[in-house]
């Protein structure tokens, strides 16, 4: 079993980790992995690198929660170095068959990198949800159908409709882009090959990171290097979700809609909870091909807090789940200053017609969330340490990203602030972004003209 380097007891740590998001502690995490709702507790495992705050050989760490808002360690739960996964046990996702916990997830061999990586999908299974048994490679370098290469073929989601197995897998084609494949399997050891899921490519290089939410008949799936896109994605890597019904007799995915799933800089490889009652979400708030301070704050990557996700007139909606309890309240007409580096925001207006919110305002650092011509303006150009990624376009450069505002009425807006996150939410769009400001900067101003407005500030509840 792997020493933990860090273990985090409470939201009231004094050290300089987030107060309530995940992360490896003193380690780098990336990619959400096995969500699964299992024996009446959360289950999260994560992409970790439990021995530097950069990506290396990829393990399993594992959080558990009941209310989802305080998680406890677990032991790392994959370790690289058996059949298949020499170098890494990339992502995958979790089930629950035959009285036991699942895991599939892709093992990754270098063997000099280039052409020659091996990705393949393996299995592990548990009694306990703590310790896992390896089973080796299930879906290899044979099961691929012509044309694919062994060396982009990862993130496998599994799922059970109808007492049989399935699988979605992210790959790639010789000399081509991304595309998906489902898998079919009646004992989660023989799989079969079905069909190119979606039969179309990835706007980018590749598809990373499949996660099919059945109740919500919602595909989502990562998109490496995209073109940007001002009205949509402009960060090097997308969070895109396909709406529309899956054939399980061909395994074919038919598109009836589309969209990103989150607006803001920080924002990759959502998955949802499996078996579980509500249909909930986290994703990583970080983005690749980015500096993250990490050296300074002692981590690198975080998870996001989960979010209810559903589908509404065709239209996706997330909100966050934090538990909170309401500390401070007041109706605004037309300033207000408050104080807070941790905690939850809520701003509810009736007759909305200007808005700006300056949070972790200190010196002249701050950070704004702006209502400019329809749009929520996110500004994190005068956060604090400077965040600079691949991206090159004008409002990257800026710091600045945009999300439509809903403009349906009565507008509410939420604000998930941990010390080094801002994660906004209205009309059921999101937008998450890592922002590092300095210790010190504290104050929280807003400025509104509405007919109506009430500020409420909660605590994260232990
Ligand atoms: C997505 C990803 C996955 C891969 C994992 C490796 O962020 O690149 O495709 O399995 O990270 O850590």
């Amino acid at each position: 079993m792997t020493e933990l380097i860090y273990e985090k007891k409470s939201v009231n740590d004094t050290d300089n980790l987030p107060a309530f998001h995940v992360t490896g502690g003193k380690g780098w995490i990336n990619d959400p992995n096995g969500l699964i709702y299992y024996k009446g507790e959360y289950h999260v495992f994560f992409q970790y690198h439990p021995y530097g705050i950069v990506w290396g050989p990829m393990h399993w760490g594992h959080v558990v929660s009941k209310d989802l808002t305080n998680w406890k360690y677990l032991p790392v739960a994959l370790t690289p170095g058996g059949a298949g996964d020499k170098d890494g046990c990339f992502s995958g996702t979790a089930i629950t068959a035959f009285g036991k916990l699942f895991l599939m997830y892709t093992g990754f061999e270098e063997n000099g990198g280039g052409e020659a990586v091996r990705q393949v999908q393996c299995l592990a299974e548990s009694d306990d949800g703590v310790n896992f048994k390896k089973h080796g490679v299930v879906i290899g370098s044979n099961d691929l159908p012509e044309g694919f290469m062994f060396c982009d073929f990862r993130d496998p989601h599994l799922f059970c409709h109808d007492g049989r197995f399935y699988c979605i897998v992210a790959a790639k084609r010789a000399g081509g882009k991304g595309r998906l494949l489902t898998y079919r399997s009646d004992d989660l050891f023989n799989w079969t090959f079905l069909s190119d899921t979606l039969g179309f490519d990835s706007n980018g290089t590749m598809f990373e990171c499949p996660n099919y939410i059945e109740k919500l008949g919602l595909l989502a799936v990562s998109d490496q290097l995209p073109p940007p896109d001002p009205e949509g994605c402009l960060n090097v890597h997308s969070s895109r979700y396909f709406l529309g019904k899956m054939d399980y007799e061909t395994g074919k995915f038919s598109v009836s809609g589309e969209g990103i799933l989150d607006y803001g800089f920080d924002f990759y490889a959502p998955q949802a909870f499996a078996e579980c009652p509500e249909n909930v979400v986290i994703g990583w708030l970080n983005m690749w091909d980015r500096n993250v301070p990490s050296a300074k704050y002692g981590f690198a990557g975080m998870l996001t807090v989960p979010r209810k996700i559903s589908v509404e007139n065709g239209k996706v909606c997330q909100t966050p789940i934090v538990n909170s309890k309401a500390v401070f309240s007041a109706s605004v007409s037309d300033k207000l200053t408050d104080n807070a580096i941790i905690g939850v925001i809520e701003i509810e207006t009736a007759g909305l017609e200007a808005l700006e919110l300056k949070l972790r305002v200190g010196g002249k650092n701050f950070t704004s969330v702006k209502l400019v011509n329809g749009f929520w303006t996110f500004d994190r150009s005068r956060s604090g340490e400077k965040i600079v990624g691949a991206e090159k376009d004008e409002m990257s450069l800026a710091g600045i990203r945009k999300m439509p505002w809903s403009k349906t009425g009565d507008t509410k807006i939420t604000i998930v602030l941990d010390k080094y996150s801002v994660e906004f939410f209205e009309g059921g769009n999101a937008m998450s972004s890592t922002i590092y400001p300095a210790e010190g900067a504290d104050g929280i101003e807003l400025t509104v003209k509405a007919d109506k407005c009430v500020y409420t500030r909660y605590e994260i509840s232990k």
